[in-house]
């Protein structure tokens, strides 16, 4: 196992997997992942920049060994998870004399969490420099992307960041770095979704920190490393950014067709007043898109039918979800048939506690949608308009071209 060149004298020595299918049991990684671990090698010190995966450490150390590595002073620990720590105890064991960098948050934490001798782990605070010989490490504490512990490693003299979780992409991809553009955004974007989005705030204040670094490269510990950092600093402000899109998402489940005839007259109300929907069928959907989507709605409509006593599991799971990922959505409502019960309404109310979304008014039938309920839906078409009217940032664009006459996304 090689180690790949970045630049003369840092490498990369991280590990590729395809195989991976979940990230912490829950999201979908359907491009298989990458643990990220650098070497930077300076006149007089070497740094090893993370580890990887504990399973997978074998690799790390191979690539060390035919880079013919056999003094390591320190190893830089910028998050505490698993899959960039978990491989320290044996990085240790074949480099007894490397001493360990982390925040005070993150010594604490991999003292918990890792088999590791206290004496070996020292802190850096915010600022803090290392001289690895012509070679300077500054340390830039960075809570809270992902975990509290979190910070990047910017290399002076080369101009690149080590920007652990930020920035990442789960892509088991071969490329060192970013070749096809399109399909890394893409994967990246799916990432913040799915990883990022809930701490939009702490990523927001993180960036204005580093914003007048200068950058050549940013390395994170997923996926490919950036040659071109404006490429995916742009795509993180658009996404960042507090306004939302002109975009209602609709997640939705019909169990016997009631519910899904209000979804598509909805649809079809909402595209004819200028706003852009994404349907999501919960039958069949992967949530890891329906996630995607939701970075820059400015409306959920959720579509349920009633079943014991309720929404419909799924979208129950939905909506919990999305609480949980914190989107920044300013406006939800339900849209749905009921058989006997419909207290839908309450339910989500109760699920949505984290967000600060208006929640506008229902619109529940008792089984089949008769002509009232389709006033009621272009009601609401045109209530959602008027707010995307006044909130969202793209109003007025170019709005059909990118879904199908159900909705969905092409
Ligand atoms: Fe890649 Fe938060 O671990």
């Amino acid at each position: 196992m090689r180690a790949r060149k970045i630049t003369e004298g840092v490498y990369w020595v991280g590990v590729i997997d395809p195989d991976r299918k979940l990230f912490e049991e829950i999201t979908p990684l359907p491009d298989g992942t990458s643990y990220n671990s650098y070497l930077v090698r300076g006149k007089e010190k070497t740094a090893l920049i993370d580890t990887v995966e504990p399973e997978f450490c074998d690799v790390l150390l191979d690539r060390l060994e035919n880079l013919n590595v056999d003094h390591i002073d320190y190893v830089v620990s910028n998050h505490a998870e698993q899959d960039h720590s978990g491989s320290l105890p044996m990085v240790l064991e074949r480099y007894p004399e490397a001493r360990i960098l982390a925040t005070p948050r993150a010594k604490k934490m991999l003292l918990e969490l890792l088999p590791l001798p206290e004496d070996d782990l020292g802190v850096v605070e915010d600022g803090e420099t290392v001289d690895l010989g012509g070679r300077t490490l500054e340390f830039i504490h960075a809570p809270w992307v992902h975990w509290p512990e979190t910070m990047f490693t910017y290399l002076r003299e080369d101009r690149i960041l080590f920007s652990c979780d930020l920035f990442g992409s789960h892509m088991a991809t071969n490329d060192l770095f970013v070749k096809d553009e399109g399909r890394v955004l893409d994967t990246a974007r799916r990432y913040y979704a799915e990883v990022m989005m809930p701490y939009s705030g702490p990523v927001r204040r993180n960036m204005e920190k580093i914003k007048d670094l200068p950058i050549i490269s940013i390395a994170p510990s997923h996926g490919p490393v950036y040659d071109r950092p404006e490429l995916i600093l742009e795509a993180y402000r658009s996404w960042v950014d507090e306004v939302p899109r002109n975009l209602v998402v609709l997640p939705y489940v019909s169990m016997h067709g009631s519910t899904k005839k209000m979804v598509t007259y909805l649809t079809e109300s909402l595209i004819e007043k200028g706003v852009r929907v994404q349907c999501f069928n919960l039958a069949d959907t992967d949530v890891g898109r329906l996630s995607m989507a939701m970075v820059e709605a400015a409306t959920v409509v959720f579509g349920s039918p009633n079943i014991l006593n309720g929404m419909h599991p799924k979208v129950v799971y939905v909506a919990y979800l999305m609480n949980a990922l914190r989107v920044k959505a300013r406006y939800a409502t339900i849209i749905g048939s009921f058989g006997w019960a419909e207290k839908m309404d309450e339910q989500l109310k109760a699920l949505l506690g984290n967000l600060r979304v208006e929640l506008l008014k229902p619109v529940l039938t008792l089984g089949l949608p008769g002509k009232e309920d389709y006033s009621a839906l272009d009601e609401l078409a045109a209530a959602i308009a008027r707010n995307h009217a006044a909130v969202t940032s793209d109003w007025g664009k170019t709005q059909s071209e990118e879904v199908t006459a159900e909705g969905h996304p092409k």
